[in-house]
């Protein structure tokens, strides 16, 4: 504790040193969110993240998430130094679309939208027509749908089926999927509501779509936020990382937010509802970003930022 209490304050003081600020995910552990908090940052789902950055005025943009955020960050705002805890913290979405294969996949389609989740590297973005977040992929592929012309959509396939259900449009899906979300079970869930009959069920659509049809609500983080603010039970199961509670916590004390099973029941769970790259960013390796930048800090290839900045303008001035 006396160790945490003077990294935060080593942090506090090297944030305004360096006219820095830190911008959390909702997945991060308690301990960043509220550090986000205090000093005047953000904790954000990856939309609002992007969004952030891009607007502060800070010279510095410390990324306490996974890699793509980062890199979003920096395409989005050159001038700006990005650090990241960790350059490590990557995601199961990202490896599993390689840049070189999602372009010889797209280009055997040629006349398809290509449609890419922010999960990505610069240079899937750089391949995309349009680049999403959870918060606006309904929107984007609805809109997309009165240019006529069908979708190729990468990496992940549940949030992909998902979407595609919703909407009757024409998809390709990439075969990727999130190690945490792709976990939650149906069946151990059925089994769970049957205990607490009366909580409502919030699923991230990245879940398998049998865990998606048994939610109350479905969305991306900060709509699930905003459901568990408005809907009036008692009791919640969430199928998303369990980082969130902090937030939903926070905004409702009474209520009670339960995790949502896996199917290795804790046991044999790769990441049980905590992303492993999420939970690298720990106060420790914050204060060794903002000591020494070296070795945290993010570049994008120019010629690869220009490009993907195309989509991500294109997403940020859709979410306006
Ligand atoms: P959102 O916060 O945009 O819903 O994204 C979820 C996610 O998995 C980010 O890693
Ligand atoms: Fe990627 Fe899943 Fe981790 Fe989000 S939770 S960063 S989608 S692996």
């Amino acid at each position: 504790e006396q160790e945490k209490t003077e990294y935060k304050q080593r942090i506090k003081q090297l944030l305004k040193e360096k006219n820095a600020v830190l911008v959390a995910h909702y997945y991060t552990d308690p301990e960043i969110q509220a550090l986000a908090e205090e000093t005047g940052g953000c904790v954000a789902d990856s939309l609002e993240m992007a969004r952030f950055g891009n607007q502060h005025e800070a010279d510095t943009l410390i990324v306490a998430g996974v890699k793509f955020m980062g890199e979003t960050a920096k395409i989005l705002t050159p001038e700006k130094t990005v650090l990241m805890p960790t350059l490590e913290a990557t995601c199961s979405l990202d490896l599993g679309c390689p840049a070189e294969e999602f372009t010889k996949f797209c280009d055997q389609y040629p006349d398809h939208n290509v449609v890419v989740y922010a999960n990505t590297s610069a240079a899937v973005k750089a391949r995309a027509d349009w680049v999403v977040t959870s918060s606006i992929a309904l929107e984007v592929v609805e809109h997309l749908e009165a240019e006529g012309k069908p979708i190729i959509w990468g990496p992940d396939r549940h949030l992909g089926s998902y979407i595609q259900k919703q909407t009757g449009v024409d998809m390709i899906l990439w075969q990727g999927e999130c190690i945490v979300h792709d976990e939650f079970s149906a069946k151990a869930l059925k089994d769970l509501k049957n205990v607490y009959p009366n909580a409502a069920v919030l699923v991230h659509p990245e879940s398998p779509a049998s865990v998606v049809e048994l939610a109350d609500a479905v969305g991306s983080t900060s709509q699930l936020i905003n459901a568990a603010n408005e809907m009036e039970n008692d009791t919640f199961i969430v199928a998303t990382d369990r980082g969130i509670f902090y937030k939903m916590q926070q905004s409702n004390p009474d209520k009670t937010f339960i995790e949502a099973p896996t199917a290795g029941n804790g046991a044999t769970c790769k990441s049980c509802a905590h992303c492993p790259w999420m939970a690298m960013n720990g106060l420790k390796a914050i204060e060794e970003a903002l000591t020494d930048a070296t070795g945290h800090e993010i570049f994008v290839d120019e010629t690869l930022a220009a490009e993907a900045m195309k989509p991500l303008t294109k997403m940020l001035n859709f979410a306006a």
